[in-house]
């Protein structure tokens, strides 16, 4: 990948830092100034021919996406032969189709601003939905999973059970419950489409007594979500709860909402920088960067 330059996005620049370092490619610094009416301007010194732009797309959200459609803007403009884009946390995959009549389907909008910028290809991490992926003409989802069951295996865990706290993500649970070696359950959620609004069944399909429970999840936003779960598995007798995911967004107060309502920790990877990313990603980014190098 000697021709490859990995550019170091505003919001993603320790992650992008690690994924050049693994990869043994030229790191690009950005220079970003940021106006006060808001307008971002980026500076950046002229990339290799096959450029590796990084940047998730977490708060300020469309920023960080019009920050990412400038640098490859800006690649393209230099002549660079390939643009790819790694977004770790792909901002509007939640909005693959119309919920209620007469919403904008934003995701397949994203795709094609970032086409229209010049990107060819896009690698994202845990997606919200094989929907949201099917609005791209290029794009490389890669999972946190194993990861984050690598993780947790080092959290001497007593009688773990890996819950989703809704069905949507019963195959999430299950995949990182088979390797840790627990058992896995989905919660049965629903969401007003208008308000918001969380409600969590308190039939569970399984006991969860005595036993330290791993809420796993793709985004913890609000914290709505895993503060239900995590009530009625406090209610059911479960010992620790803990709460996993790939993105922690944790909006406003989240994270000490969630903490509140009796979760010990909320561990994540580090799609979205903070005090909660603790497992790294740029292993999984640069092994599916390499293998698309290898199949061109
Ligand atoms: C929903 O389907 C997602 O998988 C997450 O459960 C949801 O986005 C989390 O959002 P919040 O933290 O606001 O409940």
């Amino acid at each position: 990948m000697s021709d490859t330059s990995v550019i170091a996005g505003p919001a993603s620049s320790e992650l992008a830092e690690k994924i050049a370092k693994r990869l043994g490619v030229q790191l690009v610094a950005t220079d970003l100034r940021i106006f006060s009416d808001g307008e971002s301007k980026i500076r950046m010194i002229r990339a290799g021919k096959n450029c590796v732009i990084v940047q998730s797309t977490h708060p300020p959200t469309d920023t960080h996406i019009m920050q990412a459609l400038m640098m490859a803007r800006k690649c393209a403009e230099d002549g660079a032969h390939d643009i790819c884009v790694v977004i770790p946390y792909l901002a509007y995959a939640r909005q693959d189709r119309p919920f209620l009549d007469g919403e904008v389907v934003s995701i397949a909008l994203v795709a094609k601003l970032l086409e229209a910028a010049g990107v060819r290809h896009v690698v994202t991490v845990d997606i919200h939905s094989q929907l949201a992926m099917s609005h791209f003409a290029s794009i490389q989802n890669v999972s946190s999973i194993p990861l984050l069951a690598d993780y947790a295996s080092r959290m001497k865990l007593q009688r773990p059970v890996a819950v989703s706290p809704d069905s949507g993500g019963a195959d999430r649970a299950n995949e990182f419950a088979k390797r840790l070696k627990a058992d896995a359950v989905a919660l049965r959620k629903s969401r007003d489409k208008t308000t918001g609004e969380v409600a969590v069944d308190e039939k569970l399909d399984i006991n969860v007594s005595g036993r330290d429970v791993i809420l796993i999840d793709d985004i913890i936003s609000s914290g709505g979500s895993i503060i239900k779960a995590a009530e009625l598995l406090r209610k059911k007798g479960a010992s620790k709860v803990y709460a996993m995911c790939a993105h922690a967004l944790l909006i406003g107060d989240a994270a000490q909402r969630v903490m509140a309502a009796g979760v010990q920790d909320i561990i994540s990877t580090n799609s979205i920088p903070g005090d909660h990313a603790r497992v790294d990603l740029s292993p999984v980014i640069a092994e599916a960067l390499e293998s698309r190098h290898s199949s061109a």
